[in-house]
């Protein structure tokens, strides 16, 4: 790579992760190209100039791997190959070489838990009980009772073990039958592993999200997991059980620290390991001395109620939790997760997007909630995704529909019938009409994100508490001479911030704060009036400290 065409947007080394935003593209849904009614690479490609024009630094690309696609990509057949559905090689390296172009960085998704049942290895491996690939798998001879050998139970649903008849053993996956998990004991199994990374980083990417990290190694003896005594019936059936040994087992972190000591080998790479855990579990997976994932994903605001004194408990017990030198990440949703307009509303989308973009910590926004995508309705025979089929009201396909990118047919995303439908608002909820609204929630994401790039406050900055107040929740991000603050109303009636309240410093510094930015629209420039910044029902403000700035 030419030092021209290294993506520089932000600073040097790692800061390009550390300051910047990553967007995630579901690949199956972000463009077609070629009219099967499927994203795919070209798509992606084709639109890096509206990711550009958003301002984003990175994006982060679900698995595009050949694939049998039972889970969606999710279910990799071969590492080191892009599926035909998405394109081929030469056209991911067009992607990469095209986001380098534009100073955007591509991560790439990493299936390390689990294979295909269709992959070589597993083929093998399944092929006889002393096939040398055998112990790349988890095997194991049948319970006393001819069941499955322990009680743990699938992420999808039911056991979470298979027979495989011709060889007499079980296999372990923690999803779908389809996806044997790997034994990443084997130490052949980690030297593979090693060297897809290395594939990848040799092709240029800028870095992986490495799915389900924490459950890459598993009790060494399989010991049964306790029954949860708090599970409520209707959740879940993996939540019946506490994953005690199924999962986030201390030996982790030895693999963590080898995967990052690959991407070491190679200049400001970046390592984000999918967790799902209780936050003083989730900051351990920094490593010891920060030999771990650069940063754990943090889906606190997911499982958060959406009120101010649990967010705020939430960031302060989050920002206490981390480790020294530790960078935060926040994220608001992902394929996995119904979308934020979907949990909170219209409304309170807005504030979540002022909350994303304004907390301390690289943020990561999935794709189409910047145009305030909520929860496409799925009908029956359009269900797609396996969980459902398993756990009905699971399923993941209302959160994976596809982006609407204009009015007219199939909102510019294919022209034909998408493989998942697209929202009934699709005409008027799409990039062309909502960029030119001074007002939508896509113009609002653009200001916040160039916000973020022109205030080393918000992007670097330290992060201060300020204030709790009923539904407004203030904070302070400073850096250097620059002070911002934030206020946030997550209820839907007005009320005042108290600029005194807001300023909390000693006489006449009231007059310093100035609006930057309203998530409503309007109002930059706007100084307190009395003492008080308004502040309606489910606006959030963004005001700066202009230390020059006298007001009459
Ligand atoms: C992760 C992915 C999810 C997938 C699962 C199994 O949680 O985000 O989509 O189904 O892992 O790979
Ligand atoms: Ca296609």
């Amino acid at each position: 790579m030419t030092e021209d065409a290294k993506p520089a947007r932000l600073l040097a080394g790692e800061l390009w992760w550390k300051a910047g935003i990553v967007y995630q593209v579901y690949p199956r849904s972000f463009q077609d190209t070629n009219g099967d009614g499927v994203g795919d690479l070209k798509g992606v490609t084709a639109r890096l100039d509206y990711l550009a024009w958003l301002g984003v630094d990175a994006v982060w690309l679900s698995p595009v791997y050949r694939s049998p696609m039972a889970d969606y990509g999710y279910d990799v057949s071969d590492y080191c190959d892009i599926d035909p559905l998405f394109g081929t090689l030469a056209d991911f390296d067009a992607l990469v070489a095209e986001a380098h172009r534009r100073r955007l960085r591509v991560i790439m998704d990493f299936v390390p838990n689990h294979t295909s049942q269709d992959h070589p290895w597993f083929r093998e491996a399944r092929a006889s009980r002393d096939n040398p690939k055998r112990d790349w798998y988890i095997w194991r001879d049948p319970g006393p009772d001819g069941g499955p050998p322990n009680n743990w139970i699938s992420n999808f649903g039911g056991p979470a073990w298979t027979l495989d008849p011709a060889t007499g053993q079980y296999y372990y996956h923690a999803f779908l039958r389809e996806q044997p998990d790997l034994n990443w004991r084997n130490p052949q199994v980690r030297t593979a592993m090693m060297d897809v990374l290395r594939f990848w980083l040799d092709r240029g990417v800028d870095g992986f999200r490495v799915d389900v990290i924490w459950h890459l190694m598993k009790d060494e003896g399989l010991r049964d997991n306790p029954v949860n005594p708090d599970y409520v019936a209707g959740e879940p059936e993996i939540n019946s059980l506490v994953q005690l040994h199924s999962a986030d087992q201390p030996e982790v972190m030895q693999v963590i620290a080898e995967m990052r000591a690959v991407l070491e080998e190679y200049d400001a790479r970046v390592l984000i390991g999918e967790i799902y855990l209780p936050l003083e579990r989730l900051v351990a997976y920094y490593g010891v001395d920060l030999s771990g994932a650069h940063l754990p994903f943090n889906f606190q605001l997911i499982q958060t109620p959406w009120h101010a004194p649990a967010l705020a408990r939430l960031i302060e017990e989050y920002e206490a939790a981390l480790p020294e030198g530790g960078w935060p990440n926040w994220v608001l949703g992902n394929h996995d997760q119904p979308r934020i307009a979907a949990r909170v509303g219209d409304a309170q989308a807005r504030v979540a997007a002022v909350l994303l973009l304004t907390l301390r910590g690289t943020p990561t926004l999935y794709y189409g909630d910047e145009i305030g995508l909520g929860r496409v309705p799925i009908p029956p025979e359009r269900v797609r995704d396996p969980w459902e089929h398993n756990e009905p009201g699971r399923g993941r396909d209302p959160e994976r529909t596809p982006m609407q990118w204009q009015p007219g047919p199939q909102a510019g995303f294919s022209t034909v019938e998408p493989w998942l439908p697209l929202d009934p608002q699709a005409q008027t909820c799409n990039v062309e009409v909502l960029r030119d609204e001074p007002g939508s929630i896509l113009t609002l994401h653009r200001r916040l994100i160039a916000l973020r790039r022109e205030h080393a406050a918000l992007s670097v900055g330290d992060y201060r508490p300020v204030s709790v107040d009923g539904d407004v929740l203030v904070y302070e991000r400073r850096h250097a001479d620059e002070t911002i603050r934030v206020a946030l109303n997550f209820g839907h009636g007005d009320c005042k911030v108290d600029a005194d309240i807001a300023v909390a410093q000693p006489e006449g510094a009231r007059e310093g704060w100035e609006v930057l930015l309203s998530s409503a629209g309007g109002r930059r420039g706007e100084r307190p009036l009395d003492g008080h910044f308004a502040l309606a029902g489910d606006e959030a403000l963004v005001l700066i400290r202009r230390a020059a700035a006298a007001q009459g």
